[in-house]
């Protein structure tokens, strides 16, 4: 049960980083930014299954503009690069010539994003932009491109709207942060 104290956090969290209240209003406005950007344009929002679809969901319907959506899901490549990430998920369509953003719930060291663009941008976008709604800037280890940011958060593991800790919490309605001892 909620209180007025806000939301019952689950024993993992110790505190709300970002109530649903400050994303619903951050996500209003860059779905504006967006709309203003891209006005006219062949616009695909796309994003990385799985926590980038609650970010996405919410964010195309604070864009007022003609848009298309599209997934698609990667995964590490065990001894690969640095990063290095394999397709397995395709997008349904092509991308040649259209107004494309990725769409992320969070950026890490920018590794996973960093192969999806390069993947991307050989599909000949008109543009690539990139929005993310949570960026962990202090842990960037290849710099990226990010077009709209939601927020800048310090170097904590967070839960919560998109986020999963094995699995668990990405349907919490706001981003916690994870108690040191709940990570494995
Ligand atoms: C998260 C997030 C990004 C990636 C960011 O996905 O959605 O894709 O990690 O980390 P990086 O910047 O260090 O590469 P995750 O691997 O947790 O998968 P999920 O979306 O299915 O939870």
């Amino acid at each position: 049960m909620s209180s007025e104290r806000g939301p019952d956090l689950p024993p993992v969290a110790d505190r709300v980083l970002l109530d649903a209240g400050s994303i619903a209003e951050r996500v209003r406005e860059l779905g504006a930014a967006i709309a203003e950007d891209h006005a006219g344009e062949d616009l695909r929002l796309i994003t990385v299954l799985r926590g980038g679809a609650m970010f996405l969901a919410d964010l195309c319907r604070a864009v007022d503009a003609s848009l298309q959506l599209d997934y698609m899901a990667v995964s590490s490549y065990v001894g690969g690069a640095p990063g290095a990430v394999r397709i397995t998920k395709d997008l349904d369509d092509d991308i040649e010539g259209a107004a494309v953003i990725v769409v992320e719930d969070i950026i890490d060291t920018g590794l996973t994003l960093n192969y999806v663009l390069s993947m991307l941008r050989a599909r000949k976008p008109a543009s690539l932009g990139v929005c993310t709604l949570l960026d962990k800037d202090v842990r960037r280890i290849v710099d990226l491109p990010v077009t709209y940011r939601g927020f800048s958060i310090p170097d904590r593991f967070v839960i919560g709207y998109g986020l999963d800790l094995g699995g668990l919490y990405r349907n919490l309605p706001y981003v916690a942060t994870v108690r040191d001892e709940a990570i494995l």
